[in-house]
């Protein structure tokens, strides 16, 4: 058998390919970046990009980028941070990472996902035991999937159920001498519930472990100063291993993980996806810069976006929308269908109210559900909230009056 035989099945996300390109999946969402984009040459009021700041467009932004680009290209530095790939932005941008998570140090990650992945990876050996919540981001699995010990997953937010499974990592690592990683969010980028870091801090008590937390959607929206989940919670000293990413609130690309000063200086030399990769280029780099300072001086882009938030949610709720568990900006809009009606809901708030929002079903989530993800940014205003709600509340009318039919839309119909 030919291994390319199998592309004739695209998979569970492929599956929908004919039906869905281009509309439904991979869409293309047109001009400057921020609420008001277009789709198909439409405007759309957008409530998909992860810009949670507004600093994706911002002009100072914009000015630092472009100025960057101008004085060193793509290119520079070239090759791996070990070999000849580092300067002294990269450790200035570490550095004021490292200050500003209260952590004594930082190090770049050319991605998130694929630094996420290297960071479990080496903080594990085959005598530990790895914990993890069983919502956790493909590249906390990933990253799991690299290692030779056992791992053990806990219902999501379960703490019962947590302790429990440390009872059972901790007699492993009596036996094999080794000690146990627990891994949460801080933010769940689905459902907007924050991972329960006093819980588990909590636990610390009565078992050993280290705590690693992806904070990726956490970092720059959650906390007084914007450090995110640990920072909201109170409990930033107890996380061993912080981790953040620079494609959501700091609307670029990459990430860092922040830590104890040992931490750091032993990931610096044991994240394989560092090491054998090619340092961020420097307008990432003095682009990161930039958006820190803004972040951390401030604090008017994340008071937007709580006002922005907090109406939205406050408003949806009100009329009658289950949210599920979010506390955070992620915004979860939980409706009942399969993908027929997902897909005429799409249509109909794309085509009749101008509206873009991701839409997510089975199999990423279970069957039946529909979830509408909503993400504002500090860039939206009232009107925009005030506009979608009300968009909403006739759309879901309409779902529980049965008026869209159970008929999957087609996008190569739709886009021809
Ligand atoms: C929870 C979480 N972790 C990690 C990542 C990966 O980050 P990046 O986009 O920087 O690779 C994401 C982004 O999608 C995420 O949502």
């Amino acid at each position: 058998m030919d291994i390319f035989d199998k592309f004739k099945n695209l998979g569970p996300l492929g599956q929908y390919n004919r039906r869905a390109f281009g509309y439904f999946m991979f869409p293309k969402l047109e001009g400057e970046l921020g609420p008001r984009m277009k789709f198909m040459g439409k405007e759309m009021l957008v409530w998909s990009v992860n810009n949670y700041l507004g600093l994706g467009n911002h002009p100072e932004v914009r000015e630092a980028d472009a100025q960057a680009a101008k004085d060193w290209g793509l290119a520079y530095p070239m090759g791996a941070r070990m070999m000849s790939g580092h300067t002294n932005y990269h450790e200035k941008l570490e550095q004021q990472l490292a200050e500003f998570e209260k952590k004594e140090d930082a190090y770049l990650l050319n991605y998130g996902y694929q630094g996420m992945v290297s960071i479990i990876e080496s903080l594990v050996s085959r005598h530990d035991v790895i914990v993890y919540d069983s919502e956790a981001h493909a590249c906390i699995i990933d990253g799991c999937r690299l290692h030779f010990g056992k791992r053990f997953v806990y219902p999501h937010n379960d703490m019962v159920n947590l302790e429990k499974e440390l009872e059972r990592a901790t007699k492993i690592t009596n036996k094999t001498g080794g000690g146990i990683l627990v891994i949460t969010e801080g933010v769940y980028g689905m459902s907007g519930d924050l991972g329960n870091l006093v819980a588990i801090s909590k636990l610390r008590k009565k078992f050993d472990f280290r705590l690693l937390v992806d904070d990726a959607h956490g970092f720059g929206t959650m906390g007084e100063t914007g450090a995110g989940t640990s920072e909201y919670m109170g409990v930033m000293d107890e996380v061993d291993v912080y981790f953040g990413t620079f494609a959501k609130s700091m609307a670029g690309i990459g990430g860092f993980v922040a830590g104890k000063k040992e931490v750091i200086e032993f990931l610096r030399y044991n994240l394989r996806s560092q090491i054998f990769a090619k340092s961020l280029p420097m307008p990432m780099v003095i682009g990161a810069l930039k958006r820190l300072e803004m972040i951390r001086t401030r604090p008017e882009f994340k008071e937007n976006l709580w006002k922005i938030v907090n109406a939205l949610q406050d408003g949806l709720k009100k009329n009658g929308f289950n949210l599920g568990k979010t506390e955070s900006p992620v915004t979860p809009v939980i409706l009942e269908g399969g993908i027929p009606e997902a897909s005429q809901i799409t249509y109909d708030l794309r085509e009749n109210f101008g509206i873009f929002c991701s839409i997510v079903t089975y199999p990423v989530i279970p069957k039946g559900v529909i979830l509408l993800r909503l993400i504002p940014t500090a860039g939206h205003s009232m009107e925009d909230v005030e506009y979608t709600i009300d968009a909403f509340s006739k759309v879901k009318k309409k779902l529980d009056a049965g008026e869209y039919p159970n008929e999957m839309m087609d996008a190569e119909k739709i886009m021809s």
